[in-house]
């Protein structure tokens, strides 16, 4: 069968993809099941477009799997979401390390209960030698969350005399942010046919190119990730300069 695969440029492929993984409850409900069979189904599509990514190549692949905002769901949705997770931690480990992934989460970790907490902290310790893909879970996390605790952070060492507030800039702010050391992501897909960021990696977001597709996320097929970067490749990123300066 033909596949767009074949039509992505591989030296073009970007470094860093986030995704926003919408439209689990939707999907559900457009099939008379509950939420939680959606959720359960967005585990097959975030298997499968990790693996895409590392077929492809792609270094960074970071996934939005609970919000800050998501805690506010019924406890009944918030438990499936972790013990989905956990399954997921167990089940995928294997997987994970016979594919060389490293695993990584960012967000307000402590508030995970302890049994998520602890899974995820074995998982990404197992897999911390891994090379060819870093994958990114944002768990209770949120852009503001984030950016509130960068802040935090550089006053106190301001207060403590360790930096001036004449050495704050964009270099610092990025490496007192949770993706610290990673790349900012050139792609952000968002799926469902909401077009919002929805408090995602404010920072990091400042020049990726974002792809809105109405596909449900358990919906998200290999296809749909490789129609979304080939729309990314035919795409001018100019960074603040001119068409003609980047073409020279
Ligand atoms: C958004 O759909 C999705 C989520 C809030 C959770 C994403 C979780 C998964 C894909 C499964 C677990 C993930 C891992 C990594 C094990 P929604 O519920 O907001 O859908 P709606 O907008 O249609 O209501």
């Amino acid at each position: 069968m033909e596949s767009l695969k074949d039509k992505i440029i591989m030296e073009r492929l970007p470094e860093h993809i986030a995704v926003i993984m919408d439209g689990n409850g939707r999907w559900a409900k457009e099939k008379g099941k509950m939420r939680v069979f959606g959720h359960q189904h967005g585990v097959d599509a975030v298997r499968n477009t990790t693996e895409a990514c590392a077929e492809l190549g792609v270094k960074y692949l970071t996934l939005y799997a609970f919000s800050t905002e998501n805690w506010n769901r019924s406890s009944f949705e918030v438990d499936a979401l972790m013990s989905l997770l956990t399954n997921a931690l167990k089940n995928e480990l294997k997987t994970l390390n016979d594919n060389n992934i490293r695993l990584n989460a960012i967000g307000d970790l402590k508030r995970l209960p302890k049994l998520q907490y602890d899974a995820l902290m074995y998982a990404i310790d197992n897999t911390k030698n891994n090379t060819r893909m870093t994958l990114t879970l944002c768990l209770s996390y949120s852009g503001r969350w984030e950016l509130v605790q960068a802040v935090k952070n550089i006053a106190t060492e301001a207060k403590n005399g360790t930096i001036t507030p004449e050495q704050i800039d964009e270099t610092l702010i990025g490496n007192h942010l949770a993706t610290a050391g990673m790349p900012d992501p050139d792609l952000l897909i968002r799926t469902s046919g909401e077009e919002r960021i929805s408090n995602y990696l404010l920072w990091q977001i400042a020049y990726s190119e974002l792809y809105f597709t109405t596909k449900y996320w358990p919906d998200f097929s290999k296809e749909d990730l490789y129609e979304a970067i080939i729309n990314y490749q035919n795409r001018e990123r100019r960074f603040g300069k001119t068409s003609e300066q980047i073409k020279k």
